[in-house]
């Protein structure tokens, strides 16, 4: 069957508060082409959830499956983007985009590799910056240059840790529509970790609520608007109807962490 499938997953940290579990017997199953969000308080496990489908760490109980077979590292299959660690600073905008079709598992002929750095630089607007180092650019342009990164290797799933979150609003809203136009060329599975409902909503098929840690499913929602989106999906009434249900869950659950971690602090900030 096709898609990752997270089977009664629970992470240990032996470090961590509350006896170390930071995720207790988590199921949680992404289609192939289908676009999840997860949405939950800072601290509650989101990204360990994320390094497992990555295949970067292993659960302490449960398993993990990626189209029928188990998860027991990373695969070229799975595309990652990382709020912070998306491209290498000593690597040109083209070197950043060509670097995984260098590597063993995706490696491409000189010319093919060629035409699909160029495919992707034209499709990012980062033509005329093929040659830049990543510290000359601006926060918007790094994260197109690790999303082209991510889309040359053509995995048929990406797993992207709030990619968006360090973008400031204007340029978070041109992203959005980036991928969305991306997906609608090329469908991949998507796992986003996001604490935006905004986001989660305009982009996702399906929104998954996690609760404070351990991380335990609270609610999954599944999105019916239709694609293409633009914009003026956000003055559909159903949109702001799914946006205060989702909000009112999120600012609970964030409540609840912010709780634990610190039973005197002053209520969250609005998700
Ligand atoms: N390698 C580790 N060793 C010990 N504890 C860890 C490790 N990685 C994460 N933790 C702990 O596990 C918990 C969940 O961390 P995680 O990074 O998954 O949270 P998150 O939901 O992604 O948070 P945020 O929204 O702030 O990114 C935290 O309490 C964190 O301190
Ligand atoms: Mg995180």
């Amino acid at each position: 069957m096709g898609g990752i499938e997270f089977r009664n997953v629970s992470v240990r940290y032996p470090a961590a508060p509350n006896d170390g579990w930071v995720v207790k017997n988590l199921s949680l199953s992404l289609a192939k082409g289908e676009f999840v969000s997860l949405i939950g308080p800072s601290g509650c496990g989101k990204s360990t959830l994320l390094k497992l489908a990555a295949g970067m760490q292993a659960p302490t109980l449960g398993s993990l499956s990626i189209d029928g077979r188990p998860i027991t590292g990373p695969g070229p299959e799975r595309g990652v983007v990382f709020q912070e660690y998306g491209v290498f600073p000593w690597l040109s905008v083209r070197q950043n985009i060509e670097f995984g079709l260098t590597l063993r598992a995706n490696r491409r002929a000189p010319a093919e590799r060629a035409a699909i750095v160029d495919k992707y630089l034209e499709l990012m607007g980062l033509a005329d910056f093929r040659d830049a180092l990543p510290g000359t650019l601006s926060g918007g342009m790094r994260q197109r240059v690790a999303l082209a990164r991510a889309y040359a290797v053509a995995p048929d799933y990406l797993l992207m840790d709030e990619p968006f979150a360090a973008l400031d609003a204007q340029t978070r809203l041109v992203m959005h529509d980036l991928l969305l136009e991306l997906q609608g060329r090329e469908r991949k599975g998507v796992l986003l970790i996001t604490h935006s409902v905004d986001e989660a909503l305009y982009l996702s098929s399906k929104i998954v609520l996690i609760s404070a840690r351990p991380a335990r499913l609270l609610e999954v929602v599944e999105v019916p608007f239709a694609h293409p989106r633009d914009e003026t999906l956000r003055a559909d009434p159903r949109f702001a109807r799914l946006h205060a249900h989702l909000r009112q869950r999120v600012m609970q659950a964030y409540a609840e962490q912010q709780h634990q971690d610190n039973p005197h602090a002053l209520p969250p900030e609005n998700p």
